[in-house]
C-alpha cells in the first residue's frame, strides 16, 4: 500500500482518492503518527501532502527522517516537496507575497518516471500551482524535470532514489493530468498492481468497526438517504444485531420512500429497525410557520429530541453511527479561515450533537459521494436506492414555501412523483444531480374543461452539479417540459399551473428555502 503523510492540506483526502482510483490501497497518517503507521503498514511508497505551514518556520512539521533511508519511492507535493528538500540538504526560501493557488503552465524539460506514457520533453501542461515558499537549492541527486517561469523547480526528481517533488497539486481536478501522475507514481514507480477495489475497502472497514466496537451496542439514525443506509448496512455486516437502526419518519419524505426504507432494512437485510412515525408531531409544530429558517430549526431540533428519546428507550448503546462523508467533514472547515454567513441551517442525521455523549462510528468519513454509491452497490443495495438523488434532511418542508400542511405535502408528493417518473422514462435521471417539484404559496386562475380553476402553482427544478456547491440548470427540451406540465395539471388536484426554474447556483440555491 501507499502511506500518505498528512501535513494538514485541505485536499489530502483527494490524494487518497486518486490513489484508490488507481486501484491501490492507501492510508493517511498525520505527520506525527506517520512513523507508527509506517511500521504497521510496511508501505511500498510514500506521498507527503501539502500543508499550511512554512518549512522555514521553526517547529514546522517534518517527515520522519528514516523514511528517506527506507529505499522506497517518495512523492512530495507542495509542502511535502519543500520539507523533503529541506530534510535532504537543499534549501527553501520563504515567499514574500501571499500564498495562493492558481492555474499555471509548466514545460517538461527532462524525461521522468512520473511522466511515464504521459508527458514528453518539450511539452507544456496545465497545472494548479501553489505559490508558497520556494525551493531554491536542490539536494544532491535531484534535477529539475519541469519548470515554469515563476517556478524553475516545478517538478524535481532523483531517479536513483525514486524521490519526486511537485510544487503544484496533482490531486485537484484543475491539474488535468494530475490523477494520471499519481497513478504513475503508485503503479509505475512503486510497482503496485492496481487491483485494489471497493471489496477490499469493505473488508478492511468491517475489521475496523469490529475492533472499535467490540461487543458494544450501536445506534444508527436513518434518514432515508444513501449515506446513512450504506453506513448501517456495512456496520450490520460487521457486528450484526449489536446494531439498532432508528428511522425518525417526519412525514416529509417523497412518495413511497418511508415504506421503501422500512422494507429494505427489515425484509431485505433483516436489520433491527425502529420506525418512529412522528408525522403528527412534526406537522403540528410546523403549523402556522412560514419562516424558512424557523422551519429548518424546528425540524432539526425535533428530529434530535425524537431520536434521543428512542435511544433512551433502546438503552445501553455506547456508540452512535453516522454516514458522514468527506465533503461533510471539509464543509465545516472554512477554506479562508474567515467568517462565513449562514445561508441555511443544514440539518441531517450527521448533525446529531455531541451532547448525546456517545462515541461516533463513521465508516464513510474518507469517501466521496460516488464512492459511497460504489460501496452501496458492493453491499448489494438496490440500484434505485443507491443511485437516488440527494434529499435534504428537512424534506418536503423546504419545498413548500409558506405553511406546511399534510394536504400540501400530499399534493407535492404526487406532482414530484410524476416529474421523477417522466425523468426516469426519458432516461435522464442519472444525468441530473437533483430534480424535484416545489409547491408555491400562490394561487392563479386557470380554465379546465368549461370551468374556472383557482389553484396552486408548481415549480420544477432540475440541476447538474458535482458536489452541490455550485449548480447549473438542466436544459430539458420543451416537449419534455410540456409533457410533465400537462400530466401534473391533469392528474394532481390542487395544481393548475407549472413553471420551470431557470436559476443556476449561485445566485440561486438548489432548494427554495
Ligand atoms: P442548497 O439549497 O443549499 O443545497 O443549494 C445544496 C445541497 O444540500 C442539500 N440540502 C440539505 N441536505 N440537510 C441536508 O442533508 C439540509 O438541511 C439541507 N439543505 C439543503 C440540497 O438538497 C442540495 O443537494
Amino acid at each position: 500500500c501507499i502511506l500518505i503523510v498528512d501535513f494538514g492540506s485541505q485536499v489530502t483526502q483527494l490524494i487518497a482518492r486518486r490513489v484508490r482510483e488507481a486501484g491501490v490501497y492507501s492510508e493517511i497518517a498525520p505527520f506525527n503518527a506517520a512513523a507508527e503507521a509506517f511500521e504497521r503498514l510496511k508501505p511500498r511508497g510514500i506521498i507527503l501532502s501539502g500543508g499550511p505551514a512554512s518549512v522555514t518556520d521553526a517547529g514546522s512539521p517534518r517527515a520522519p527522517q528514516h523514511f528517506f533511508e527506507a529505499g522506497i519511492p517518495i512523492l512530495g507535493i507542495c509542502y511535502g516537496q519543500q520539507t523533503m528538500c529541506a530534510q535532504l540538504g537543499g534549501s527553501v526560501t520563504p515567499s514574500t507575497d501571499n500564498r495562493e493557488f492558481g492555474r499555471a503552465f509548466i514545460e517538461v524539460t527532462r524525461e521522468c518516471s512520473l511522466f511515464h506514457g504521459l508527458w514528453k520533453e518539450g511539452e507544456r501542461h496545465q497545472v494548479w500551482m501553489s505559490h508558497g515558499d520556494k525551493v531554491d537549492a536542490l539536494p544532491a541527486g535531484f534535477h529539475p524535470v519541469a519548470a515554469s517561469e515563476g517556478a524553475p523547480f516545478a517538478v524535481t526528481a532523483d531517479e536513483s532514489r525514486r524521490f519526486y517533488g511537485v510544487q503544484f497539486h496533482p490531486e485537484v481536478v484543475h491539474t488535468p493530468d494530475g490523477a494520471k501522475l499519481i497513478a504513475n507514481f503508485a503503479r509505475h514507480v512503486c510497482g503496485l498492481a492496481g487491483d485494489w477495489s471497493m471489496a477490499e475497502f469493505r473488508a478492511a472497514k468491517i475489521a475496523e468497526i469490529r475492533e472499535q466496537v467490540g461487543d458494544g451496542k450501536v445506534i444508527c439514525g436513518l434518514s432515508g438517504g444513501v449515506d446513512s443506509a450504506v453506513a448501517a448496512v456495512l456496520i450490520h455486516e460487521a457486528i450484526g444485531d449489536q446494531l439498532t437502526c432508528v428511522f425518525v419518519d417526519h412525514g416529509l419524505m417523497r412518495m413511497g420512500e418511508a415504506d421503501q426504507v422500512v422494507g429494505l432494512f427489515r425484509e431485505h437485510y433483516g436489520i433491527p429497525l425502529v420506525h418512529v412515525n412522528a408525522e403528527t408531531l412534526f406537522l403540528s409544530g410546523l403549523k402556522g410557520e412560514t419562516d424558512p429558517e424557523k422551519k429548518r430549526k424546528f425540524i432539526g431540533k425535533t428530529f434530535i429530541d425524537v431520536f434521543e428519546e428512542e435511544a433512551r428507550k433502546i438503552g445501553g448503546a455506547e456508540f452512535l453511527a453516522q454516514g458522514t462523508l468527506y465533503p461533510d467533514v471539509i464543509e465545516s472547515v472554512s477554506f479562508t479561515g474567515g467568517p462565513s454567513v449562514t445561508i441555511k441551517s443544514h440539518h441531517n442525521v450527521g448533525g446529531l450533537p455531541e451532547r448525546m455523549n456517545m462515541k461516533l462510528v463513521e465508516p464513510l468519513r474518507e469517501l466521496f459521494k460516488d464512492e459511497v454509491r460504489a460501496l452501496g452497490r458492493e453491499l448489494g443495495l438496490p440500484e434505485i436506492f443507491v443511485g437516488r438523488h440527494p434529499f435534504p434532511g428537512p424534506g418536503l418542508a423546504i419545498r413548500i414555501p409558506g405553511e406546511v400542511t399534510k394536504e400540501r405535502c400530499d399534493i407535492l408528493r404526487k406532482a414530484d412523483a410524476i416529474y421523477l417518473e417522466e425523468i426516469r422514462n426519458a432516461g435522464l435521471y442519472d444525468a441530473i444531480w437533483q430534480a424535484f417539484a416545489v409547491l408555491l404559496p400562490v394561487k392563479t386562475v386557470g380554465v379546465m374543461g368549461d370551468g374556472r380553476t383557482y389553484d396552486s402553482v408548481c415549480a420544477l427544478r432540475a440541476v447538474t452539479s458535482t458536489d452541490g456547491m455550485t449548480a447549473d440548470i438542466y436544459p430539458f427540451d420543451a416537449a419534455f417540459l410540456s409533457r410533465v406540465a400537462t400530466r401534473i395539471v391533469n392528474e394532481v388536484q390542487g395544481i393548475n399551473r407549472v413553471t420551470y426554474d431557470y436559476t443556476s447556483k449561485p445566485p440561486g440555491t438548489i432548494e427554495w428555502e
